[in-house]
């Protein structure tokens, strides 16, 4: 694929990391891009700006104070003629600049000033990365725009530590730097699309007063349809009871029961991506009473009968064509060998995608506001690093959204 026009801005952070930059400039350059390099001063301190620059085939850009780089390219300059910049490493503390609103150097200068599409690639310890204050800022640049690839979870440089921190390797970062500069600027890659979501719980009905139910907050799929209204979809919603406020710019039904969620899911397609995340009880109680059960005088406790609910996700999977999405994705909520039931699970249930989650107490993903996940589709499963609910549905829809794209490219 070549990209004759697509120029990228290359800003290398100041982490050990930086010496991958050096094989992702050579690949972008093979695929066609035309890479311009800026280095912060501590990525002196690992790669140096000649074998940068020899690389690039350009001279490299280190010095806010630098009259001949201010009088030739200034920092406007430098964001006004790049289609795309990319931070990589992005450390925490270049991060917190970014965050910040900080400009005291070339490289955060370029950030404030540009209107350009932002995608950084972080890598720290997995002990900043997890610190309440990245937290923070990686809420405050998401919510900013910027986009995110990694960081991966795996060995760090130092001996003996593991965890989310690792920069995506240099061919992940191509694939993100590619599906953000395909796409068309005037359009939002989902005008024109159909999404489908559930969410929430489902209330089984015992009696007009009682309910089975179970701890889904619905923050999950309700962010998830935000998203992808976001990205210029129309956007379904069937929720079941949940305190979530509507997102914006989204059609929402309420249901109660797991029946009612399958005739309004039924009703809303046809859709070209359908999302199921609500936590639907798979049982209810056989027969509801008409009347509030009541106690009088009764010695024995009543005995629930219960039935097994329809599939909801495995019912749509399997509508023929014309009706099934084109792009099906499932939840698996589990607490234990989580990737292979889930790897079960997208067979049985017949859908594309299935987002997996640990949900045992400890992780305090029911009801909590992070969430780390395992993306199981026909090629594999991809380890996501832990991220905030908004951020999973971001990156799931953007995902999705590059699959509808690519679908229709290649049709
Ligand atoms: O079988 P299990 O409940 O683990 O499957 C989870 C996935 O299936 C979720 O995507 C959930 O929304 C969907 N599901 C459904 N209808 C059911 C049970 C689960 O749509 N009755």
């Amino acid at each position: 694929m070549s990209h004759p026009k697509k120029r990228i801005l290359l800003i290398i952070g100041g982490g050990i990391a930086a010496y991958k930059c050096l094989d992702l400039i050579r690949r972008a350059r093979e695929r066609g891009f035309a890479v311009r390099a800026l280095m912060t001063k501590a990525a002196g301190e690992f790669v140096t700006p000649l074998s940068v620059g020899a690389l690039t085939g350009d001279r490299v850009f280190q010095d806010l104070f630098s009259l001949d780089d201010e009088r030739e390219i200034g920092h406007i300059r430098l964001s006004r003629e790049a289609d795309l910049i990319v931070v990589a490493p992005a450390t925490a503390d270049l991060m917190a600049k970014m965050a910040g609103g900080h400009a005291d150097d070339l490289a955060t200068a370029v950030l404030l000033a540009t209107d350009k599409p932002v995608l950084i690639a972080p890598a720290m310890n997995p002990y900043m990365w997890r610190h309440p204050a990245t937290r923070r800022n990686a809420d405050l640049l998401r919510g900013d725009g910027v986009a995110f690839i990694g960081p991966n979870v795996g060995e760090m440089a130092e001996r003996n530590e593991a965890g989310p921190g690792r920069m995506a390797e240099p061919l992940e970062i191509l694939t993100a730097i590619e599906a953000r500069l395909a796409r068309p600027t005037s359009a939002l890659p989902l005008s024109g699309r159909h999404v489908l979501v559930t969410s929430g719980p489902t209330h089984e009905p015992i009696d007009p007063v009682r309910y089975i139910a179970n701890r889904s907050s619905g923050k999950q799929g309700h962010a998830i349809a935000a998203a992808a209204a976001a990205l210029g979809a129309r956007v379904t919603l069937v929720s079941g009871p949940t305190t979530q406020p509507d997102p914006k710019g989204v059609d929402v039904i309420r249901v109660e029961a797991a029946r009612d969620m399958l005739a309004a899911v039924e009703a809303s397609l046809p859709a070209d991506c359908a999302i199921f995340a609500a936590a639907v009880a798979d049982w209810r109680v056989a027969t509801e009473s008409d009347e509030k059960i009541k106690k009088d005088g009764k010695k024995a406790a009543p005995k629930l009968e219960l039935i097994e609910n329809p599939d909801i996700l495995k019912t749509i999977a399997h509508e023929g064509p014309g009706r099934r999405p084109t792009l099906v994705i499932g939840f698996a909520a589990e607490t234990e060998t989580v990737v292979a039931f889930a790897q079960r699970k997208r067979k049985s249930k017949g859908c594309d995608w299935i987002v997996a989650n640990d949900v045992s107490p400890e992780t305090g993903i029911m009801g909590g506001d992070r969430n780390t996940i395992h993306l199981v589709t026909a090629d594999g499963v991809e380890d996501w690093p832990e991220m905030d609910k908004v951020a999973v549905a971001e990156a799931l829809i953007a995902r999705a959204a590059d699959h509808l794209l690519s679908i229709t490219a290649n049709a």
